[in-house]
C-alpha cells in the first residue's frame, strides 16, 4: 500500500510526514511517495526522506494519483480532489463543514482528525491537544514580543522592573500551556474559567484562579463548558474590568465546543486597560473572544494591542508538524491491517465511526 503527501497550499507552512515518521511507515510495510523539496521549507531534504526508504515524485499529481491513502494538514482544494483516484483513503488534520461539505463524495474516504473522539486510546492522534498546546505557548511569546516591557521583575542599580502581569482567560488546553510558559518567564499568572476543575490545574501551575462567586460548574459531562447564563455573564464582566485594568497581557482561548467563540473581553474592559498593553485572542477565527480583534491583524486601540493570528502553528511549522505527523502516524497504525496489508474501516471502532466524513 501507498502512504503520500503533497506540499500544502501556501500560507499553510506544516507538513504531515517527516523524515522520522516516514521510517515508521516503512516500519509497517507501507510505501512512501512524497512530491519532490517535500520539506525544504522546514530544512527537510529529499535526501532526508529517501535515507529512510521514502519515494520523491516530480510532481504532486503524480503522488495524488499514485497513492492509496494521503495525509494532509489541510483538506485538499478541488483541482486536487478531482486527480485523487477512487476508493483513496485521505487523512485532513480539520474539517469545516460549511465550507468543505460541497467537496465529500463516495469517491474518497476522507478522515478528519479534528473529530476524534477524547477517549485514552486517542490520545496519541489527538492532534487538537498537539497543537493547541503549541498554540497557547506561542500565544505568550508573540504577546511578549508586541509588549515594550520586560516581563519579569528585575531589581537593577537603576531601579526596580515590576514583573508583568498575565491573565489567561480559558484555562483548557492552549490556556494551561498559556500559564506554564507566561510563569516560566517571570510573570505574575492569573487564570480564570466557566468549569470549576480548572481552579486546580491553574493552582497547580502557579496561577491564581479566578471565579465569579457562588457560580456553578458550568461543565458537561465530557470535560467541556457549558453556555453561560446571563446573570453569570454579567458577574464575569464585572470581575474581568476589574481585572483588565490591572494587567498587562491579556491571552484568550475561550471555546465552548460548537458554538462561535463565546465575546468575553469587551470595549469596555479594553478602555479600562493600561496603555501598552496587549491582547492575544487566539480564538480570532471562531468569531473572537476579544473586541476589535481582527484575523490575521494586529489592531491598535488606544494604545492596547490586539493580536488576531488564525494559525499560529505557522510560528513553529516545524514542532507542530513533528507533533502532527505522529498523531497522523498512530492513526494509519490504528487504521492499517498488517495481515491483510490493507487499510480496514472498521466502524465499530469509535476512532473510525468518529473521524469519517460522511456526504
Ligand atoms: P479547550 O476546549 O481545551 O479550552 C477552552 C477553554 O475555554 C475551556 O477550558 C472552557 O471551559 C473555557 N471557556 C469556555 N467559555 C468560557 C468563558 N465564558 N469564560 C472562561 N472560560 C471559558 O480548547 P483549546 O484546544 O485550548 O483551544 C482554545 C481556543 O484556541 C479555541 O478557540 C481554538 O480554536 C483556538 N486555537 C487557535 C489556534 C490558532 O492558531 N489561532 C490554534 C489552536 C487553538
Amino acid at each position: 500500500m501507498n502512504v503520500g503527501s503533497t506540499k500544502e497550499k501556501n500560507p499553510e507552512k506544516r507538513i504531515s510526514i517527516t523524515p522520522d515518521t516516514s521510517k515508521s511507515f516503512k516500519n509497517l510495510g507501507l510505501n512512501i511517495f512524497l512530491e519532490k523539496g517535500y520539506g525544504d521549507s522546514l530544512g527537510y531534504t529529499d535526501k532526508n526522506y529517501k535515507d529512510t526508504g521514502a519515494e520523491i515524485l516530480n510532481s504532486s499529481e503524480e503522488v495524488l494519483s499514485r497513492s492509496n491513502l494521503l495525509c494532509k494538514v489541510n483538506f485538499p482544494t478541488e483541482k486536487e480532489l478531482s486527480i485523487i483516484k477512487e476508493n483513496t483513503h485521505l487523512i485532513v488534520s480539520n474539517y469545516n463543514p460549511e465550507i468543505e461539505k460541497k467537496f465529500l463524495n463516495n469517491k474518497i474516504k476522507i478522515f478528519a482528525l479534528n473529530l476524534l473522539p477524547r477517549i485514552t486510546r486517542a490520545q496519541s492522534m489527538d492532534v487538537l491537544s498537539s497543537q493547541a498546546n503549541l498554540a497557547g505557548y506561542r500565544a505568550v511569546i508573540e504577546s511578549i514580543y508586541e509588549y515594550q516591557k520586560a516581563v519579569p521583575m528585575m531589581m537593577t542599580a537603576a531601579g526596580t522592573v515590576p514583573a508583568a502581569k498575565v491573565l489567561v482567560v480559558g484555562a483548557g488546553v492552549a490556556g494551561l500551556q498559556a500559564i506554564a510558559t507566561a510563569k516560566r518567564l517571570g510573570a505574575i499568572v492569573s487564570a480564570t474559567d466557566v468549569r470549576l476543575t480548572a481552579k486546580e490545574q491553574v493552582e497547580s501551575l502557579g496561577g491564581k484562579f479566578l471565579t465569579v462567586e457562588g457560580s456553578e460548574n458550568l461543565e458537561t459531562k465530557g470535560g467541556y463548558a457549558k453556555e453561560a447564563s446571563e446573570d453569570f455573564k454579567k458577574k464575569q464582566a464585572e470581575m474581568l474590568e476589574n481585572a483588565a485594568s490591572k494587567n498587562d497581557i491579556i491571552i484568550c482561548t475561550a471555546l465552548i465546543p460548537g458554538r462561535p467563540a463565546p465575546r468575553i473581553i469587551t470595549e469596555k474592559m479594553i478602555d479600562k486597560m493600561k496603555s501598552g498593553s496587549v491582547i492575544f485572542d487566539l480564538a480570532v477565527a471562531q468569531g473572537g473572544n476579544a473586541a476589535y480583534s481582527e484575523v490575521d491583524k494586529i489592531v491598535n486601540k488606544n494604545g492596547t494591542k490586539i493580536i488576531g493570528i488564525s494559525n499560529v502553528m505557522n510560528k513553529l511549522p516545524l514542532t507542530a508538524s513533528n507533533l502532527y505527523a505522529k498523531n497522523l502516524f498512530s492513526f494509519v497504525r490504528n487504521l492499517y491491517s498488517r495481515e491483510k496489508k490493507q487499510f480496514v474501516i472498521n466502524l465499530e471502532d469509535e476512532i473510525i465511526k468518529n473521524t469519517l466524513l460522511k456526504e
